[in-house]
């Protein structure tokens, strides 16, 4: 028999967002936010799909923390809006917001579930895109300002901190091509709001450290192993590039203290045109206390002289893919994992979210057979205890996602939950096979192979 057993305090966990979960766009005094008006502008969204109503977490988080409880979660990811706690993205502060978490973080700690929380998944207030959201640099100001409210407000119930999610999509899905909110295609303003959002946690990130509050704090980044199609140097090239466009721009200044010179060169005529302060690298390189990385796929490339970005990204054709067409590769989770530690930290390592969409069907039993699910994350929760057996300081795991929900630009079309949301029936709550699997999974704290 085969064990893979995880370390006594590991985190096992699921993770979720704001905005897809939780629906009651308008109540409670909740401010509108740049993907409520993105989703209400038609042709954006699979569908035109809305996150008005998502799963109806907002009135139904209790039902939800009793399945977390039930599936042996000892922790929960999840975001809080910005726009139901400040309407305006600044100044007036809505109770009643504000209020609604403190309820979730005491139902979770009532249970002894331990909370994670992002505080910035996307759902940008709207009156700041108004006036150029985080193009403009006031928006980082105005985040300083939320981000310290809810170190005030939250901070003795919150162990672990993530200010930001994924950077990169927020930069560059949102600024350059166009697929999220607030959806523009403009290399300069993307490349802008990069500095702005990576500035802007740096500030997180010393003003927890002046709260004087006991908890960590880290960052989550979204991070592709890349591969060279080839020895070819050519190929290489293209590695380095696509790297340092996925990776490096947000790790290098994170733990360097500097943006890659690769891209450097290639940005210049942007570069000479945005606003970096020079004291904002040392704000930004503010050491922290643990990663968060979202794995979900590597990028294989080969050269191509034609590309802005002098890489194509390939499609293996031998392998599996999931429903979002991401091709299945748990060990580029190792190799990245080895890379993070070797080249960037030893500080610790968070999955802060791995998992993967198959087009789930509810039979008649009202069952869920995804056994499509279970193979993914069987292989990568092997690849990540490969990981820590090889030295690796990795504390834990959050499954992307606790329940389907509104997948961005696909709206419900793609399911990426371990629990079923049947949306059309009462948003009932399934629990499909692979939750039963991650409960066994956690019960025994880890995998047995016979
Ligand atoms: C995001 C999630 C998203 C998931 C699957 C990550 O990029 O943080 O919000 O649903 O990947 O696309």
């Amino acid at each position: 028999m085969t064990e893979f057993i995880f370390p006594e305090d590991f985190a096992w966990g699921a993770a979720t967002a704001s905005y897809q979960i939780e629906g009651a766009y308008q109540e409670d005094g909740k401010g509108e936010s740049i993907w409520d008006r993105f989703t209400h502008s038609r042709g954006n969204i699979v569908n035109n799909d809305t996150g008005d109503v998502a799963c109806d977490h907002y009135h139904r988080y209790r039902e939800d923390v009793v399945l977390m409880k039930e599936l042996g979660l000892n922790s929960y990811r999840f975001s809080i809006a910005w726009p139901r706690i400040l309407p305006d993205g600044k100044g007036r502060v809505e109770q009643k917001g504000l209020d609604f978490y403190k309820r979730l973080l005491d139902a979770l700690l009532e249970v002894e579930i331990k909370p994670l929380v992002t505080l910035y998944h996307w759902d940008l207030p709207q009156k700041l895109q108004e006036k150029g959201g985080w193009e403009n640099r006031d928006t980082v100001k105005y985040f300083n300002e939320y981000v310290q409210l809810m170190y005030r407000e939250l901070g003795d119930f919150v162990p672990r901190w993530v200010p930001h999610n994924e950077p990169f999509v927020v930069a560059f899905s949102g600024n350059f091509l166009a697929e999220h909110a607030p959806g523009y295609q403009d290399l300069g303003k993307a490349i802008q709001v990069a500095h702005n959002l990576l500035l802007s946690h740096g500030m997180a990130v010393k003003g927890f450290r002046e709260s004087g509050l006991n908890g960590e704090i880290g960052i989550t980044l979204d991070l592709n192993h890349v591969y060279a199609a080839s020895d070819s140097e050519s190929d290489r090239l293209a590695r380095n590039y696509c790297d340092a466009f996925n990776n490096r721009w947000f790790l290098d200044p994170i733990f360097k203290g500097k943006y890659p010179e690769i891209l450097m060169n290639l940005y210049q005529e942007e570069l000479n045109k945005i606003e970096i302060e020079d004291k904002d690298m040392d704000i930004i390189s503010q050491e922290i206390d643990f990663l968060g990385i979202n794995y979900y796929s590597r990028a294989v490339v080969s050269y191509d002289e034609d590309s802005f970005f002098k890489y194509k990204q390939l499609a293996p054709q031998k392998s599996e893919y999931t429903a979002m067409d991401w091709e299945i590769y748990p060990e580029g989770l190792y190799d990245l994992l080895k890379r993070l530690n070797r080249d960037y930290t030893s500080k610790p390592l968070y999955i802060t979210e791995n998992g993967a969409a198959f087009d789930d069907q509810l039979t008649e039993d009202g069952k869920v057979y995804d056994k499509n699910r279970i193979k993914y994350l069987e292989k990568h929760i092997k690849a990540a205890h490969k990981a820590i057996r090889d030295g690796v300081p990795l504390k834990g795991y959050y499954l992307w996602s606790l329940m389907d929900n509104f997948e961005w630009a696909y709206g419900y079309s793609k399911r990426f939950g371990i629990i079923y949301i049947d949306y059309e029936n009462k948003q009932r709550r399934i629990l499909k096979d692979s939750a039963r699997w991650y409960q066994e999974l956690i019960a025994q704290n880890g995998l047995k192979d016979l």
